[in-house]
């Protein structure tokens, strides 16, 4: 089922009552209970901020998502690929996480989740802070995967580089450079 993009509304987690958001399933037990239970105490203090997402003809939430301040080392070769025309010293670059997104499952396969990252890139890209990158520590899962990088979401060298005597990695850390 094709969702109509321009009739996606976003609502602050606070103005949305607890009935309301427990009417939300992605199917990731994760995601849903922290939107239950954990995302208006994170919000009120400044852990992560959550916005609900509500579509036309629909009376509970298609969708939400949390963002966050971040940072993000890069190698030598990320940093070339940034483009920038002079020299940075620069260890941390700026960026803002998606510490959650999540699509109602009825709903998914139907090009919110795109949507939502575009939205998302013009939120941060309009912050009156520099914001560089949009990064993510995606559920290393092929599905989610697919999904990020269809979105121009990259890993990060440096991140894999670190954990690379880990044997399985839970999520796989990826940014997506905002000014490309
Ligand atoms: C991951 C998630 C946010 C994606 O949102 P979505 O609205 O379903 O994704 P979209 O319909 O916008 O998909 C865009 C593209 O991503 C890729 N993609 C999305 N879901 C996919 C899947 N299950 N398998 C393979 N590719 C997938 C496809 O290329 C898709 O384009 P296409 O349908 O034209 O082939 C959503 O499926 C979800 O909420 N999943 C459960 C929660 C979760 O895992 N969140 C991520 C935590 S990091």
């Amino acid at each position: 089922m094709a969702i109509d993009r321009d009739s996606l509304t976003l609502r602050h987690i606070r103005d949305v009552e607890d009935e309301v958001l427990n009417q939300f399933s992605c199917g990731r037990p994760q995601l849903d209970d922290f939107l239950r239970e954990d995302a208006r105490d994170y919000d009120a203090h400044g852990l992560t901020s959550t916005v609900i997402v509500f579509a036309e003809g629909y009376s509970s939430p298609v969708a939400y998502f949390s963002l966050t301040a971040d940072s993000v080392h890069l190698s030598s070769g990320e940093r070339t690929d940034l483009g920038l025309p002079f020299d940075a010293p620069i260890s941390y670059y700026p960026a803002a996480k998606i510490t959650k997104l999540a699509v109602m499952s009825e709903l998914q396969r139907s090009g919110i989740g795109e949507a939502l990252i575009e939205l998302i890139c013009g939120i941060v890209s309009t912050a009156p802070f520099a914001v560089r990158l949009l990064t993510v520590d995606a559920v290393n899962q092929e599905a989610v995967l697919n999904f990020y990088e269809r979105t121009g979401f990259i890993e990060s060298l440096s991140e894999k580089k670190e954990r690379q005597s880990q044997k399985v990695r839970d999520t796989i850390l990826m940014f997506k450079d905002l000014y490309q």
